[in-house]
């Protein structure tokens, strides 16, 4: 066992924070973000999420299909999304599908808009159906660490309507463990504070998934020897995964 000692701002950044309207983005936390394709470089991600974002797509089949349409959003872009769109659409339209400047998670670097290919693309409401390719790579994305981040049913939690095109980032046993328990990333840090949870990976591995409040300026984590993610919650805590290898059967 090792201990770590992780200081207050650590909580408010990594790939599992939660940004949204009561949770705004924590400026200046480390992004390192690369072009998502090299047919689209001017539509950045975090290079993790950018690697498999595009194994996914790669598996799904869908090259030639599947558009990325928007990433990476510096303040100043989300401002002037919210403001055109407040322009062109109303505030009430405006408030369903743009996150209010500084609490858009476009702004981390986590989240990717998906778009069918077509001669136009909606950039606001890009179609993304749930059947052929695109609904190959729905069905695949946990696997590679990606959630549907708006789903019908959670607009209550999430403060976003439905928007079946944008995927974020959270990292492959958190993606599963929300998909199967049907849960969307508002609600994953309660269900982590009931206590830690388990997660089978494919390639016979196992993670361990647990939460730590923050306990003040330092807090200090006991750890296995073993691969471990510390990620800050953006919500008073931290998230701490753990990869086993599972032992094998007999
Ligand atoms: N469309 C999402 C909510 C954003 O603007 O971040
Ligand atoms: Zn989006």
């Amino acid at each position: 066992m090792r201990t770590v000692r992780l200081p207050r701002e650590k909580s408010r950044t990594g790939p599992l924070v939660l940004v949204n309207r009561q949770h705004p983005l924590h400026p200046g936390g480390p992004v390192d973000l690369t072009a998502v394709d090299s047919r689209h470089p001017d539509i950045l991600l975090d290079r993790r999420a950018a690697q498999l974002l595009a194994a996914c797509v790669r598996k799904a089949g869908g090259g030639a299909e599947i558009v990325p349409v928007s990433g990476w959003r510096s303040q100043a872009e989300q401002q002037r999304i919210w403001d055109d769109t407040l322009a062109e659409s109303g505030a009430d339209f405006t408030q369903k599908y743009v996150a209010l400047p500084g609490c858009s998670e476009h702004q981390t670097g986590l989240a990717i808009d998906l778009g069918k290919a077509a001669d136009e693309i909606d950039f606001i409401r890009p179609d993304f159906p749930y059947d052929g390719i695109c609904g190959a790579f729905r069905r695949t994305a946990a696997a590679y660490g990606f959630i549907e981040r708006y789903q019908r049913g959670k607009e209550a939690l999430t403060g976003i309507a439905p928007e079946p095109w944008h995927f974020r980032y959270v990292g492959t046993p958190h993606a599963l463990l929300m998909e199967a328990n049907g849960l969307c990333l508002e609600e994953y840090g309660d269900f982590l504070r009931q206590g830690p949870r388990t997660c089978a990976l494919p390639g016979g591995q196992r993670a361990r998934v647990f939460c730590v409040p923050c306990t003040g300026e330092e807090t200090e984590i006991r750890l296995p020897d073993s691969c471990c993610q510390i990620s800050g919650d953006n919500a008073g805590g931290f998230i701490v995964t753990v990869w086993e290898q599972l032992p094998l059967p007999g």
